[in-house]
């Protein structure tokens, strides 16, 4: 934020940032500043109830209060980057400051303050108040509300929230004059980090950020529910895309990312992450996210997409098609292989199970048929054992799901990759089989074809439940699926 802005006085050096910034505002009359201040209604909203998820945030809270007792803990929420001028890239707040609070409020920071007694932390969330109306700030600034829209108040995001609020703007100069031990997640507001800088170190920062991951690994109820909506509006998602196959034909794979994106934007915040809309060679390109290639009949199409929801919570959902609807035999012989890979690898998911099983299940069954096809030399054990099958595999077979589509990537290695499995846990089980287009040890007519299927598994207590069952994945039942919603075309 600026500093105090003088409207009355329109001196070049003091104006406020927007008139530096674009010279819309050529002066600001006495009498027009003053009327700015004026006639303006109470807005405040009173009687408001928590949001859903607070009682879960401050459950969370607590126990990083416990983790990291007589500590300063510092989590912001991020800031705007620009894109020019008073252009701001879309903001998406910290995954630690939103699984800690449930907002996701730009500029916002969670602090929590270790009590006096020794007893447990308070927590304060930090945020932008109202703007300010008596200095010009709420039409004056960039940043006003006049631009960008109305904030709650500190009162309305302490009812929400559940936590206590107050102005960011004097959090700096607070945490500069602090004593006793902090921590501050980084990466995400340099002006937080440089009031901190000489109080902080790197390794014991990461202690916290790490713990921040591990603590997403397993998901409340809350999160299981978000994430269903998530994968829910990315089955409708699949379908719409599906319904305009033959307009991304007389376009490009643009259509298809458009298609996705309008179903994201409309029931969610966002995609999750970049679709991928792969046609053609282009699946054989584990993240084409250019989007601008051909489309066409006799190809397949890999869609790998997922929506995020208002709460931030992602699928993460791949399909590969038969653009006209019917898969050849070669590319069904693949397909049909990548099935039963994943197959293997959603029977693996279960409580008490590695997490590597159902990625050992999966490459187990695409190594078999790699030896099968003559493509490698076996036994299979040997292949396994050398890795490979990993020319044509390529990538891990799965990957923790939530906030983030990489979900708890910083957990370390014992509690995730070596870990076990738990109820709770939502993970990705997405084998895959890329033939890529210049690899001379394949026959001709494996050559740019590229195949993954993914699914979103919630580990049960006993076994998991396959959270995008809704989108057909067995090959019959995909051009079953796709015969019927081409038939829906205007
Ligand atoms: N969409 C990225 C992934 O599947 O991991
Ligand atoms: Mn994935
Ligand atoms: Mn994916």
């Amino acid at each position: 934020m600026t500093d105090e802005l003088t409207p009355e006085t329109p001196d070049e050096d003091e104006q406020p940032i927007k008139q530096r910034k674009n010279g819309l505002y050529p002066g600001v009359s006495d009498e027009l500043a003053a009327s700015m201040k004026t006639g303006w209604a109470d807005t405040e909203l009173r009687d408001l109830e928590p949001i859903e998820q607070a009682p879960n945030a401050a459950r969370r809270r607590e126990a990083l209060s416990r983790r990291f007792p007589g500590e300063r803990l510092v989590i912001p929420a991020g800031n705007l980057k620009t894109r020019s001028n008073d252009t701001e890239y879309d903001f998406r707040a910290a995954t630690e400051y939103v699984h800690l609070t449930g907002d996701q409020t730009e500029d916002s920071v969670l602090v929590l303050e270790p009590r006096e007694n020794g007893e447990g932390h308070d927590a304060t969330l930090y945020r932008l108040p109202r703007s300010n109306r008596e200095n010009g700030e709420f039409w004056l600034d960039g940043m006003g509300e006049l631009w960008v829209g109305r904030r709650n108040s500190l009162a309305e995001a302490a009812a929400l929230l559940g936590v206590d609020c107050a102005d960011v703007r004097e959090l700096a100069g607070m945490l500069r004059e602090a004593t006793g031990p902090v921590r501050v997640v980084r990466g995400h507001d340099a002006g937080i980090e440089a009031a901190l800088a000489d109080k902080v170190t790197a390794e014991r920062d990461e202690e916290l950020r790490v713990y921040l991951s591990e603590a997403r690994l397993i998901k409340d109820e809350f999160e299981i529910g978000e994430l269903q909506k998530a994968v829910d509006s990315t089955v409708r998602g699949f379908e719409d895309v599906v319904k305009v196959l033959d307009k991304a034909e007389a376009t490009s794979e643009r259509y298809i990312e458009g298609t996705f994106f309008l179903r994201a934007r409309v029931e969610g915040n966002d995609v999750g992450y970049g679709s991928i809309c792969a046609a053609g060679p282009h699946a054989t390109t584990l993240h084409w996210v250019r989007n601008n290639g051909r489309v066409r009949s006799g190809d397949l199409l890999l869609l790998d997409a997922g929506v995020e929801t208002n709460t931030l919570y992602t699928a993460d959902v791949t399909r590969t098609l038969p653009i006209n609807g019917t898969y050849t035999d070669l590319q069904r012989k693949i397909y049909d292989a990548v099935y039963e890979a994943q197959e293997a690898g959603i029977a693996a998911v279960k409580p008490g199970a590695a997490f590597r099983d159902f990625h050992d299940a999966a490459q187990r069954v695409l190594a078999e048929k790699l030896v099968e096809w003559g493509l490698v030399e076996g036994p299979v054990d040997r292949v396994l054992e050398l890795g490979l099958q990993r020319r044509w595999t390529l990538h891990g077979t799965g990957h923790m799901l939530g906030l983030d589509v990489h979900d708890c990537a910083v957990a370390r290695t014992e509690t995730y990759v070596n870990g076990t499995l738990e109820a709770g846990m939502v993970l990705t089980v997405e084998p895959g089989l890329y033939f890529q287009a210049d690899d001379l040890t394949v026959p001709e007519e494996y050559r740019g074809i590229g195949v993954r299927i993914e699914d979103d598994i919630l580990v049960t207590e006993d076994g998991n439940r396959n959270l995008s069952a809704a989108l057909p994945r067995r090959s019959d039942e995909v051009e079953a699926w796709m015969a019927r919603l081409t038939a829906q075309r205007a």
